[in-house]
């Protein structure tokens, strides 16, 4: 079946006053994509960093940018996020009642376009705009923190996901964000997700973020190995 397996390091847990620092560490062992998390204070309860900030990050790294909108109408703000350099831009599907719109938009504007839903939303809202999406981010944890822990019933919706991409014959990839580390990554690339999402199993690991990303890769490659094989 021949998946791969992309990994975003979420930069909310790394040193912003190191940034470059640390994006550079998880580039060169090997990132695919750097995930940038955007939250209003509104839509999840904590504010992180906007536009300025991506397009600073877009200076720093050759690798695409994975922008993560935790903000309501997420609408009013795509063209600055797109001109500050975002690749990837994911719209929660409970803060845009424009969706179709929205991710039309996104493919004329030449970004990655995804839908983002949270752990209390079902698949089942998603039925309209999925043949649009390019990506759905299911959240395995609420949105809001770093350092949750992973919610154990996101296993199934992963699956369910998968079933009724492949039976459909969708073009969208399953991302995953939230308390994912070593420990459970085997188990959510079983269960279909391609691109994982990784803050502090990354960043806040005992070991270096580029030892952390390197060992993540290393349990990714089996997993698809062993997939293959089977
Ligand atoms: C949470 C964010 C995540 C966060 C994940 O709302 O969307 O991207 O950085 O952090 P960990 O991997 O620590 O759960
Ligand atoms: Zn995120």
């Amino acid at each position: 079946m021949g998946r791969t397996i992309e990994l975003a390091p979420s930069i909310l847990s790394a040193d912003f006053a190191q940034l470059a620092r640390d994006i550079e560490r998880v580039q060169s062992a090997g990132a695919n994509l750097i995930h940038l998390d955007i939250m209003d204070g509104h839509f999840v309860p904590n504010m992180t960093i906007g536009p300025p900030v991506v397009a600073s990050v877009r200076k720093i790294t050759r690798l695409p940018l994975d922008v993560h909108l935790m903000i309501e109408k997420p609408e009013r703000f795509l063209d600055e996020f797109i001109r500050a350099g975002a690749n990837w831009i994911s719209v929660h599907v409970e803060a845009d009642v424009h969706l179709d719109r929205t991710l039309r938009y996104l493919g004329e504007n030449g970004v990655q376009a995804g839908v983002a839903i949270n752990p209390g939303t079902s698949l089942s809202s998603l039925e309209e705009i999925l043949p649009l999406a390019d990506y759905v981010l299911i959240m395995t944890v609420n949105p809001g923190f770093g350092g949750q822990k992973f919610i154990p019933s996101s296993l199934d919706k992963i699956r369910r996901l998968r079933k009724i991409i492949e039976s459909n014959e969708y073009h969208a990839r399953i991302e995953i964000d939230g308390g994912i580390g070593p420990e459970n990554l085997k188990e959510v690339i079983d269960a279909g997700a391609e691109i994982i999402v990784a803050g502090s199993a990354i960043f806040n690991a005992q070991k270096d973020a580029s030892e952390a990303v390197r060992e993540l890769r290393r349990i990714a490659e089996r997993q698809t190995r062993d997939i293959e094989t089977s």
